[in-house]
């Protein structure tokens, strides 16, 4: 009762804050630059990206979450984006296959309960030159103290930020679902506890799956 109290009432509106780190600002500047025509985002929070957007067709902002999606009507309100908000999971996307052009992750894939099933899904949606944009906090690879603190940590905050996980390696995860880099970086955020500092900052590309390769070899 208090914990879907503090889901329902408090945590929202800690996310709204914490989002707006200016750091993190900066970051979803530069991320959003190149995103123009049919854009999915996952996990739209707040809408804290809505003013970076430039040259959007459609945003489908797919929200889960009612409570966290009510503090967003204030920036949809504001902004001259068509915009379409889908309740749903990534892991089941209400899309068809290749539907669009850019898909938008801003710390979503640490929330996300199967990572994997997600991931598939995104590269399903994806048209085949689409491009996945992400920037999210990951797992330590350089540091063993803070790698084992992320480990030990990550059971207790996922409770408390919503099934966030702070030792996911989304390189890694990345990679096995098929997507290969454009551009990818690491570097530590400032203004954010040192637990999710290490970020991880890529451009992704769906990698021809077996079957595709298969039936473009037969019809050359
Ligand atoms: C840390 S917040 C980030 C919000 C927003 N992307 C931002 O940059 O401010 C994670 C978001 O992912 C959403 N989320 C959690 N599980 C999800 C899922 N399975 N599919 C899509 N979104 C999910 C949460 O409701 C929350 O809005």
């Amino acid at each position: 009762m208090i914990y879907q109290l503090y889901q329902q009432h408090i945590f929202p509106h800690l996310l709204n804050q914490v989002m707006q780190t200016p750091s993190l600002m900066d970051q979803r500047r530069e991320l959003l630059l190149p995103v123009s025509g049919q854009v999915l985002e996952i996990g739209f929070g707040t809408g804290i990206n809505l003013p970076f957007y430039q040259n959007i067709e459609t945003l489908y902002a797919l929200e889960p979450s009612a409570e966290i999606y009510q503090l967003a009507a204030q920036r949809v309100h504001e902004s001259a984006l068509q915009l379409q908000h889908v309740q749903a999971r990534a892991e089941k996307l209400p899309f068809a296959d290749a539907s669009f052009d850019h898909i938008v992750s801003t710390w979503t894939l640490c929330s996300v309960d199967h990572l994997a099933l997600a991931l598939n899904e995104l590269h399903r949606v994806l048209k085949p030159n689409g491009i996945l944009h992400v920037v999210e906090h990951v797992e330590y690879q350089d540091n063993l103290a803070l790698h084992y603190l992320q480990n030990i940590m990550t059971p207790i905050h996922k409770r408390l930020a919503d099934g966030c996980h702070l030792n996911r390696d989304i390189e890694q995860a990345l990679l096995q679902a098929n997507f290969s880099f454009k551009e990818q970086h690491y570097f530590d955020a400032t203004g954010i506890p040192k637990l999710a500092q290490r970020m991880f900052f890529a451009r992704a590309q769906k990698r021809p799956t077996q079957s595709a390769i298969k039936s473009s070899t037969v019809t050359q």
